[in-house]
């Protein structure tokens, strides 16, 4: 079994690596630091010597760049079991006064990354026993908060993404999940005045993603909403 998860040296994405190490898949793994990605590649290939890890440096933000990764994901493997959309920033601000370009910069990121990759990996998907796609929405997705600004726009964006993709993907035995955590400890959060202990675990995501993984391939988890037990902040 194998798993292509995006922006996957930090944070959320690299704790759904290391989950998914864990459980004896192979990885294929994107970041824009190739230096992270060999740390990552290194860190995971020592714990877990039975993983074979692919590691391709990119910036998502770029067409053709999507592209390539997905290219050199083909010349590996055959099929894809699991693909997560994860690589994503978070720019706080308002759409009245923050900076010009802030919403491009969101979109091109959050969304049309996973858009194309999606589009250029899902033939490796079909006609496989199980197969996942999951996209790392957020509670952003369904609530304007202060200072969410477009990072909350492209958000919604990208629940509307994966409902549309689970609606056209529902009798092609390819499962859909819309991930919405809220604050989850990653160097996201780093600068702010928070306590790491009043956050959520990157790992915690990582079990929820496992969890529906594990479902038999006659159940989907559509939607995924983890809070921290204190609330959101
Ligand atoms: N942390 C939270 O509280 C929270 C809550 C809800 C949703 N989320 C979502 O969860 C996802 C991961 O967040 P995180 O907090 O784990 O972030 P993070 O710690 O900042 O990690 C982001 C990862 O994405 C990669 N990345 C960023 N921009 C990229 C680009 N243009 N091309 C390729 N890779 C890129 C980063 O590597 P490079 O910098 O080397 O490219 C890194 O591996 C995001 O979509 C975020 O919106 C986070």
């Amino acid at each position: 079994m194998n798993i292509i998860i995006t922006g996957a040296t930090k944070g959320i994405g690299r704790a759904i690596a290391e989950k998914f190490a864990a459980e004896g898949f192979d990885l294929a793994l994107c970041a824009r630091s190739e230096n992270d990605l060999l740390a990552t590649k290194k860190e995971l290939s020592q714990k877990y010597p039975d993983t074979k890890i692919l590691s391709y440096p990119v910036d998502l933000r770029h067409k053709e760049e999507v592209l390539a990764f997905a290219s050199f994901v083909k010349e590996h493997w055959q099929d894809v079991n699991i693909l997560v959309n994860n690589a994503g920033v978070f720019i706080p601000g308002e759409i009245q006064n923050e900076e010009d370009g802030v919403l491009e910069q969101m979109i091109e990121t959050n969304l049309y990354s996973a858009y194309r990759l999606t589009r250029a990996i899902l033939p490796l998907m079909h006609g496989l026993r199980k197969a996942h796609i999951f996209n790392m929405c957020s509670i952003a997705s369904f609530f304007a908060y202060p200072n969410g600004g477009s990072y909350s726009i492209s958000k919604f964006a990208m629940l509307g993404f994966s409902k549309v993709l689970r609606e056209e993907l529902k009798d092609k035995e390819i499962r859909v999940t819309a991930l919405m955590p809220g604050a989850t400890w990653t160097n996201s959060w780093a600068g702010s005045n928070f306590p790491e202990e009043r956050l959520m675990k990157a790992s915690d995501v990582a079990l929820a993603v496992w969890g529906a993984w594990q479902m038999s391939p006659s159940a989907v988890v559509e939607s995924i909403v983890l809070r921290p037990q204190l609330g959101d902040l």
